[in-house]
């Protein structure tokens, strides 16, 4: 296995692999997750975590009926060492609710390499493009702007860096004409809330080695 990832155990309908998913937007990812999860699956959400109280996507997670909290930034804490300290607070509700997988659905905030050695192997991330072309936060302005003709979607493991770490799946989305960020970002989230289920499928049930 490549080193330092720790895969999650398989999961069976009975005793699904439980999930939480970090969320910092509207969370249409998150939305249909819980749709996919309707049907007992071998993975549950069962915490959903925003990086502020005030996130549109913990509606979708309370409308479910699974536990959603706001984590903000804990501004007492001098700014040097707010980035962890927010994460040992998100830590925390991931450790309270014993969760197995963390799914980073539109979280855009950095990690840092203490929170993604905690998780290594069982923290997945979805990137609007086919990495490694365009990491960051702009990949769509990004990929319009090297005027490609075809962009897409990455689910991948995280690890210490930014948008990198071993790949589980892409898919292909072509770029047309007149497309400006809002309407190819639109195509792009479709096949991603396609391919985030398939790919939980796979990883919750062993189909996955590095
Ligand atoms: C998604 O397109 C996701 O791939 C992207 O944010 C969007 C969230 O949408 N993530 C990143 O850009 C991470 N770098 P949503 O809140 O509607 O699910």
């Amino acid at each position: 296995m490549t080193s330092g990832f720790s895969l999650p155990r398989v999961g069976t309908t009975d005793n699904p692999v439980r999930l939480a998913v970090l969320v910092s937007g509207g969370g249409s990812g998150l939305a249909a997750l819980l749709r996919y999860q309707r049907t007992p699956r071998c993975h549950r959400t069962t915490l959903v975590i925003a990086d502020n109280t005030d996130v549109g996507g913990l509606q979708h997670g309370r409308d479910a009926g699974v536990t959603s909290v706001g984590v903000p930034l804990p501004m007492e804490v001098e700014k040097r060492k707010r980035r962890v300290a927010h994460e040992r607070l998100v830590n925390a509700e991931l450790e309270a609710a014993d969760v197995e997988l963390v799914v980073l659905s539109g979280y855009m905030r950095i990690l840092t390499p203490w929170f993604v050695r905690r998780w290594k192997g069982r923290l997945i991330n979805i990137h609007p493009s086919l990495l490694p072309d365009f990491p960051g936060a702009h990949a769509h302005r990004d990929a319009l702007a090297a005027g490609v003709s075809v962009t897409g979607c990455t689910v991948h493991l995280v690890d210490e860096g930014v948008d990198s770490g071993p790949i589980l799946a892409q898919r292909e989305i072509e770029v047309l004409a007149g497309d400006n960020e809002e309407a190819l970002q639109e195509r792009v989230k479709m096949a991603e809330h396609i391919l985030y289920p398939e790919v939980l499928d796979r990883l919750c049930s062993g189909q996955i080695s590095l």
